[in-house]
C-alpha cells in the first residue's frame, strides 16, 4: 500500500464505526477526504442516516454534494464522533499537532463539542515527540499579528506567518485569521505549550490538541492498527 492507500485503509477503518442516527463531525485534509467518500459511499449504498457538521468549507462541499445532511451548530449541541486527520499522533497520550491543512480552529471546536475524537492516518504521523521536524501553526487575529508573533517569541517559538507559494496575498482561515507556522522544535511538554499559547494575547487556537484524541486508526503497509489514548 502507498501512503494514499494507507490513508483510504485508516478512513474506511473509521467508517465502518459510525452508526445511523449519529452526529459525525468531519474533518479536514486529505485523509479526512478519505473519510467523507466512504461515509458518502455508506449513506448511498447502506441508507446510512448521519447528520454532520464540518470543520471547513472544503469539507462541507464535498459532504454536501455526496448527499451527506450537513447541520451546524445552530441545531447541534453535541456531536457523537468526529473523525479528523493529523499532523502528528503521539504515541500513548494520542496529542496531536494539527493545522497545517489550515483549519485548526474549526477542527477544535467540533472536536471539543463531540462525545468521541477519532484520528484517521498513515503510520508517517505516529512519533515519540511532537513537533522537532513539522511547526506548531497556531490561528491569530489579522491586528497586530507583528505584536502576537513578538509574544510567540518569548515562548521559544520561531513564528512565520504562513504564505502560499506564488500568492499575493497571507494565508487566509475560513475564519478570516492568520497563520502562524511556529518551529518550537521537539516538545518536551506539548501540554504546557499549548497552556501557555492560549494565554497570549491575540492567539485564537493553536493547533496542539492535547488529551482530547480517544482513539486512532493508523494505517501501514500491512493494515490498520487501533490506539487507544494511555494516561490522562
Ligand atoms: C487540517 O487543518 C489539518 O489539521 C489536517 O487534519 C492535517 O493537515 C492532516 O491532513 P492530511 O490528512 O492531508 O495529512
Amino acid at each position: 500500500m502507498n501512503q494514499d492507500a494507507q490513508r483510504r485503509a485508516a478512513a474506511e477503518a473509521a467508517a465502518a464505526i459510525v452508526e445511523s442516527g449519529m452526529v459525525v463531525g468531519l474533518g479536514t485534509g486529505s485523509t479526512a477526504a478519505h473519510f467523507i467518500d466512504a461515509l458518502i459511499r455508506r449513506v448511498r449504498d447502506e441508507n446510512l442516516k448521519i447528520t454532520a457538521i464540518p470543520t471547513s468549507l472544503r469539507s462541507d462541499r464535498q459532504a454536501r454534494d455526496g448527499g451527506i445532511e450537513v447541520a451546524s451548530f445552530a441545531t447541534v449541541k453535541q456531536l457523537d464522533l468526529t473523525v479528523d486527520g493529523a499532523d502528528q499522533i503521539l504515541r500513548g497520550s494520542l496529542h496531536l499537532v494539527k493545522g497545517l491543512g489550515g483549519a485548526l480552529l474549526r477542527e477544535k471546536i467540533v472536536a471539543a463539542a463531540s462525545k468521541k475524537l477519532v484520528v484517521i492516518a498513515d503510520r508517517s504521523k505516529l512519533v515519540d515527540r511532537l513537533g522537532g521536524k513539522i511547526p506548531v501553526p497556531v490561528e491569530v487575529v489579522k491586528f497586530g499579528w507583528e505584536s502576537t508573533a513578538t509574544r510567540i517569541e518569548k515562548l521559544g517559538g520561531i513564528p512565520v506567518r504562513r504564505w502560499p507559494k506564488e500568492s499575493d496575498q497571507p494565508f487566509q482561515t475560513d475564519g478570516g485569521n492568520y497563520i502562524l507556522d511556529c518551529t518550537f522544535g521537539p516538545l518536551d511538554d506539548p501540554a504546557r505549550l499549548e497552556r501557555d499559547l492560549s494565554h497570549t494575547i491575540g492567539v485564537v487556537e493553536s493547533g496542539l490538541f492535547i488529551g482530547m484524541a480517544d482513539m486512532a486508526f493508523v494505517a501501514n503497509a500491512s493494515g490498520v492498527e487501533t490506539l487507544t489514548r494511555k494516561g490522562s
